[in-house]
């Protein structure tokens, strides 16, 4: 394994710098902790749900897709438990004015703001811990009262619970099954931070299977390991992933049995997803508060039960970093330094690369029409301009695995150099074949060559 030369610093500045993430409402000053996804970011995290529906929907038959409503009927939140207890203990700092999460301090590194106890050790004065609701509220229609208040939802799950009578009644499903879903969420959080690792918005990747009460346990153990493998198969380096079972003082409260997927960040071991075996909390609770039936009944049989819930909930903003900080390289080419992510082909932003060598002699306008014709088949750049080392470089920074260049023997005999990003093998292909060929190694299994040497 190369040594590890990622740092939060660096991914930040290259996000910034290449147009992957931006802080929102920079010209503003910035909002705390919000982010804009530009060009390449977009693609990258649309390569990231793009895989975890493959993975759901086309690569197995027991799971169907939905896309709920951020605003839902605000007694969900009362049955779910959220307007309750979804909340963290909050602590001010009577001088230093900062606010930390009471269990989190250390995170925080309360005591330690130079900036804000100019000239003195630092020592925060705190007051008691109160519970704070991450809730964020709204109101609905246009008169603000008490009776129009709502929330932004803090989690896409409930909106699956409160869509699971249709499944059952429409679709005709039966336990076991499963309903994906990828959304916006809203947590307002007291300590955002570390880059989009904890965000005031966020999107989850998220996917609650309904199970015979009997064999939760089975399924709970199915979806742990199928939910790792994602990762590894997706390039996550193995030592850099590891399933760490929550302590019964850290169980939510709908929660019987949790195991986060961690990753190692460069802030140290957090979590990625959580993988929860939800028990018939919330169907139990959303059958009380709106008095509907939401069993599951046998028609043969006429068995009925309430389906028991292992949920595999992830973050498609934190799995995106886990992706860019795992792929993120430095080597040297011909003494030149070179950042490079090393992507999972699948993932990268842009796939192929084409690239004149020569802004003359017909090479530009094969180069074209190399493009369009990949442009078919895959998410591919056309870039003219500069040194062909440097925009190999430039391609390198955002991941492209393959750059496709177009020289004076491709004029006379239509063959390309086809450069690897990791291997930096070059071999000729004849532009016939090149879509086919890129379409290959696309589909071939991949492995991270920081794992090697
Ligand atoms: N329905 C269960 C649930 O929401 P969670 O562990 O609170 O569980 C699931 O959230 C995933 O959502 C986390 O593992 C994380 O990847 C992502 N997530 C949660 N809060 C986040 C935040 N403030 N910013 C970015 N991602 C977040």
């Amino acid at each position: 394994m190369t040594t590890d030369v990622v740092t939060m610093d660096k991914i930040v500045s290259l996000c910034k710098r290449r147009g992957f993430i931006f802080p929102s409402s920079e010209i503003y000053g910035g909002i705390g902790s919000s982010y804009d996804y530009g060009h390449y970011g977009v693609l990258l995290k649309n390569n990231v749900k793009n895989q975890w529906w493959k993975s759901l929907l086309q690569e197995r038959d027991d799971v169907v897709a939905l896309d709920s409503a951020i605003i839902q009927h605000p007694r969900t939140w009362e049955a779910s438990g959220h307007l309750a207890g979804f909340t963290d203990p909050l602590v001010d700092c009577r001088t230093c004015k900062l606010r930390f999460r009471a269990d989190k301090l250390e995170d925080a590194q309360c005591g330690r703001k130079p900036s804000k106890h100019p000239g003195e050790t630092p020592e925060c004065d705190l007051t008691e811990a109160r519970e704070f609701n991450l809730m964020f509220e709204t109101t609905v229609g246009p008169v603000k009262s008490d009776g129009s208040i709502a929330y932004l939802r803090p989690e896409t799950a409930q909106g699956i619970f409160l869509n699971f009578k249709h499944y059952l009644q429409f679709s005709r499903k039966r336990p076991p099954f499963g309903i994906a879903q990828i959304g916006k969420s809203f947590r307002n959080e007291i300590t955002p931070g570390n880059f989009t690792f904890r965000m005031r918005e966020f999107e989850q990747m998220e996917m609650e299977f309904f199970v015979p009460p009997d064999d939760a346990q089975r399924w709970f153990e199915h979806w742990l390991s199928e939910r790792f493998d994602w990762y590894t198969k997706l390039g996550i380096r193995p030592d850099h992933l590891r399933l760490r079972a929550h302590d019964q003082d850290e169980l939510s409260h709908y929660s019987s049995a949790t195991s986060d997927v961690e990753y190692l960040y460069p802030i140290g071991w957090q979590e990625l997803e959580g993988i929860a075996n939800r028990g018939d909390f919330d169907l139990t609770q959303h059958q009380t508060f709106s008095g509907q039936k939401l069993e599951y009944v046998d028609t043969v049989t006429g068995e009925r039960y309430l389906p028991h819930v292992i949920e595999p909930a992830a973050g498609a903003d934190r799995a995106t970093l886990a992706f860019l900080i795992d792929s993120y390289d430095e080597d040297e080419i011909d003494g030149e330094p070179r950042t490079v992510l090393r992507l999972h082909p699948q993932l990268a932003p842009v796939k192929a690369a084409v690239l004149p060598l020569v802004r003359k002699d017909g090479q530009p306008e094969l180069a074209r029409e190399i493009e369009l014709d990949l442009r078919e088949r895959m998410q591919v750049e056309y870039d003219p301009g500069g040194a062909i080392g440097r925009r190999y470089r430039r391609q390198d920074e955002i991941g492209t695995p393959w750059a496709v260049t177009v020289d004076h023997q491709s004029l006379e005999d239509r063959t390309v150099t086809v450069r690897d990003r990791d291997s930096l093998a070059q071999v000729r292909v004849p532009i016939g074949e090149l879509g086919e060929e890129l379409e290959r190694r696309l589909r071939s299994p991949w492995r991270s060559p920081k794992l090697e040497g």
